[in-house]
Parts: structure tokens; sequence; C-alpha cells
């Protein structure tokens, strides 16, 4: 009987990614998975410390499983990850009943680990130790591991995520991903692009290259020649099967001239932009040490519209940092209002112990202050994001097909389903279509819009050739308008 395995993902999409290679390693032990915890053999949470409530739900979760451990002392929980990486000591205190503590760059051991602690009974440590680990080290441990793919796995078979660099220098005060994930390190551009054909290889047609701070990518070629994120893009960008390249999460101060070019000129790289301002304040800005002024941000995102044409750009926020005043929380609105953004993730501040944030200032705004203002801000940007997405109606857009709906889940005739995707600017498009049009891509007509949806029509049918679909496939529906919203 095969081992059964079970894993719980938050946090960002470097942990979507880090999961995708633990599920891969363990299968090759022979581990299935299972999507009941209490079903599994080994039970994994792959944790996020970045603001409290990320790590709650874990403990929560760990709560629930004391019993089930009690009643099955073979089975084997493990708590991996930033917040492992952080607090070993509280985890072993909060939750005595997990078997193995395993931080970021150590991931590569776990089949041993499970193995250990099974054998001994005892809890298995496996840690970072500090953030100067020689670089040869991690290094070795991201060119072993990465490769490991597991289609499965995956947001979709077709779409994968890359990682190009590791850790963060930034040090922004409220931030803990500098000190769970260790310095900024970029990988070798030729790992990277065979990574890419590997995964083109398997069908992937759309790639996300990872970085905290993405376009910071920087490897030295030893020969005097240094390969930036706008050479990484040129490089891989004309792997065969690959028909998107995204890349996430970019430092507003590292936005150069080179990058935005190779966005406007490189036809597979699509033109959408994440860049978190954080907060449209000077002052606030600077005790965050986000090292640039409102008037710097705005003129990137003048800078990066000029140079690439219909670029979406999307921020994230904090609110309620310490010492934000009404008067500066004004200023961020202001900002939301005046950069078209099409939309932006907003965030209660969290004080993070270990941070500067945390030690230093006062967590001075109170709770009910951070509710309204992420709120207000909230509705600025949905307003600003209903703006944004309204400029499509009667336009065609591309879109990737990734799969049904929440509406078209809940259907099940075997006609046309309501189908999601996204278009090249990373906004969400539903449509009616045939479920096997799933991973491919399509022109829609946008005919609606909502602040965070695009409505439309399938206008062509080129690209999968639509007649050799099958009878299931009714062509006169395609151009019907969309039925549910
Ligand atoms: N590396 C990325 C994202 C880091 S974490 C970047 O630099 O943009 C993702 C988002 O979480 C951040 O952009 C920030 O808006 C938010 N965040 C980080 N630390 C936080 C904290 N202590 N409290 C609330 N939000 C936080
Ligand atoms: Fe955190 Fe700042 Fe680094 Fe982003 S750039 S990961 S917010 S320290
Ligand atoms: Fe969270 Fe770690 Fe990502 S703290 S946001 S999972 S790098």
């Amino acid at each position: 009987m095969p081992q059964k395995l079970y894993i719980e993902t938050v946090g960002c999409q470097m942990n979507v990614l880090d999961s995708e290679l633990v599920v891969g390693s363990l299968r090759r032990q022979g581990f299935e998975l299972t999507h009941e915890a209490e079903a599994a053999d080994v039970i994994l949470f792959n944790t996020c410390s970045v603001r409290q409530h990320a790590e709650d739900k874990i403990y929560s979760s760990l709560g629930r499983l004391r019993g089930h451990k009690k009643r099955h002392p073979d089975k084997i929980i493990g708590v991996l990850g930033c917040m492992a990486q952080k607090d070993q000591e509280l985890i072993r205190r909060r939750a005595p009943h997990v078997d193995i503590i395993c931080g970021t760059g150590q991931l590569a051991r776990l089949p041993q680990l499970i193995d250990d602690a099974k054998a001994t009974g005892k809890l298995q440590l496996a840690l970072s130790l500090d953030r100067t680990e020689s670089r040869h080290d991690v290094e070795r441990s991201f060119e072993s591991y990465d490769p490991m793919r597991d289609p499965s796995m995956r947001p979709t078979p077709f779409q994968a995520f890359v990682r190009v660099m590791i850790g963060c220098d930034k040090f922004c005060t409220y931030c803990i991903v500098p000190s769970v994930r260790g310095p900024e390190q970029s990988r070798h551009p030729e790992h990277i692009a065979r990574e890419v054909a590997q995964l083109a290889g398997e069908g992937c047609k759309e790639i996300t290259l990872l970085g905290q701070t993405v376009n910071s990518y920087k490897y030295d070629l030893g020969d005097g020649r240094r390969f930036r994120l706008s050479d990484l893009l040129t490089r891989i960008h004309d792997t065969s099967g690959i028909e998107r390249i995204k890349f996430i999460t970019n430092f507003p101060k590292d936005m150069t001239d080179d990058l935005l070019e190779a966005v406007r000129d490189l036809p597979k790289v699509c033109p959408y932009l994440h860049v978190p301002a954080q907060s449209g304040c000077n002052d606030v800005l600077r005790s965050m040490k986000r090292l640039y002024t409102v008037e710097f941000y705005k003129d990137m995102l003048a800078r990066s519209r000029e140079i690439v044409p219909d670029v979406a750009i999307s921020s994230d926020f904090i609110v309620g940092f310490s010492g934000e005043t009404e008067e500066s929380f004004e200023k961020t609105c202001d900002l939301v209002r005046e950069s078209a953004f099409k939309n932006s993730f907003i965030f209660k501040y969290s004080p993070r112990p270990g941070t500067k944030g945390h030690d230093l200032f006062a967590d001075d705004v109170p709770e009910e202050t951070k509710k309204r203002r992420n709120n207000d801000l909230l509705a600025i940007q949905t307003a600003v994001s209903l703006q944004d997405h309204l400029r499509f109606i009667g336009r065609r857009v591309e879109v990737l097909v990734e799969g049904l709906s929440k509406f078209g889940e809940r259907t099940s005739h075997s006609g046309p389903r309501q189908l999601t995707g996204r278009t090249r600017t990373d906004h969400i498009a539903v449509f009616d279509g045939n479920p096997r049009l799933i991973g491919q891509t399509f022109e829609v007509e946008v005919t609606e819009a909502s602040p965070f949806t695009l409505f439309g029509t399938v206008v062509s049918g080129e690209q999968v050739g639509l007649d050799n679909l099958g009878e299931t496939w009714d062509k006169q529906r395609i151009a019907l308008p969309l039925l549910a919203h």
C-alpha cells in the first residue's frame, strides 16, 4: 500500500512552488496525495509568517490534529517553510505533537526527515542557521531541488512558476521575509533556461518567474558580463511551446528602462507589472525603508506606461503602519485614485517580532482604524478597478483558458459551461465554452465588466480548430452572450 501524503499551503507563490517540489520529491518515494488530513500517513503544513493571521491559521490546524496524533502515534506531522524557520521553539511548545520542523532552505531533506522521524519517534529539526549560510550550499540545494517538478501540483498543468532568485536584501521595516528566506541570491541563467525548456516539454505554456524583488535579478557570469532580468527574459523568450512569460514581484526602485523595453519588445512577455507601492506618504515610506518617494513611484508608473503601451499595473498597500496619520492615509487614497491600478492587495499592518518595525516603532494605529482604512482604500481601489475593466468593453482580448469558473463548476451538463482564464494583462475573463478549451488560448470579445472580471464571448476558433472538438461541442453556443455573472 502506498503511503498517503496531505499537504496544506499558505503564503505567497514561493510557497506554492515549494509545495509542488515537496510533492514531487515525495511521490518519487512512493507517496500518493490525499485531500483528507485524517487519511494521510504524513501531514505537512507549508507555512507563512508575513502576517499574524497566517500563523494563527496554522496553529489552529495543528491544534485540531492533537487528538488524532494521540490516537495514531505513527502518523507524521510536519511544519515546513517560513514559520518553521522563524519559530521552532514556539512550535515545539504550542504543538508538541509535531514530528518535523523544516525551514525554507532545507526542504530537499524532507524524505530523509520523514524516515528518521518514523524510525526514532523523535522531533526532526532542519533549519538554515543564519542568513550568511554559505552561498554555495544554498545554490546547490536549489539546483538539485528545483528541477524536480510535479505537474499535478501546479496551479494548472499548463502554467508553472520558476524561481529565478531566492531571499531578499531590502529589509523593509515591517517585513519578516528577509529573515525567513535569507539573503538575495539569483540563479544561473542557464539553469533557469533549462528548467523552462523542461516545463515547456511537459506541455507548459505560461511561465511565471518568481522572486521577492524579481526585477533586482542579477547574475555575474564571471567574465565581466552581468545578466539582468531583461537579459534573462530575452534568453528564455524563444523556448518553443512557451506562449506567455510573466514575472512577480517588482521592487519600484529597480524598474529600469531595459526591463520595460524588454516587456515592450518581447511578444511573449506579458504587459503586466505587479509593483507594490505600500503607501502614498513619504513619511511612511521612509519609516518603512522603501528607498523611494511617492514622486519617484509616480514617475516610475508614467515611465512604465510610456514605454509599454497598454501595460496593466497592480500594487500592494499596507494600512495602519506605525505613525500613519489620517493625513498620511489620505495621501495613500490619493495615490490609489490617481494611479489606475488594475487591482491592489490591501493589508492591515501586522507587527512581526524580529523586524525593525516591531522592535523600534509602536503599533500605534488602533485595530478599528486599520479596519476602516482598509475598507475605505478597498472601496477606492474597487472604483478604480471598475474603470480599468470597463475600458475593455467592445475590445478583443487573448485569453488562456484556465478552467471552469466557480459557476461553471456547479453545472454538470456536457455542453458549453462557464470557463475562466486570464488575458495577457492578467485580467480575469469568464465566458461560455466547451471544457475541452481548457489549456488553449482564445480571442474573447468583452461584452461586460465588473471591478474584478471581464465577461465575454469567444470570437475565434482557429487556434484550437473548433471543428475537431467533437459532437458535444455546440458551435452555435460560442457566440451567445454570457449567462451568469
Ligand atoms: N516581496 C514582495 C512581497 C512581500 S510580502 C514585495 O516586496 O513587494 C507581500 C505583501 O505583504 C507586501 O507587499 C506587503 O504589502 C504585505 N506585508 C508584508 N509584511 C507585512 C506586515 N508585517 N503586515 C501587513 N502586511 C505586510
Ligand atoms: Fe519584504 Fe520589502 Fe523584501 Fe518585499 S522587498 S520581501 S516587502 S523586505
Ligand atoms: Fe509568507 Fe514566506 Fe512568502 S513569509 S509571503 S510564505 S516568503
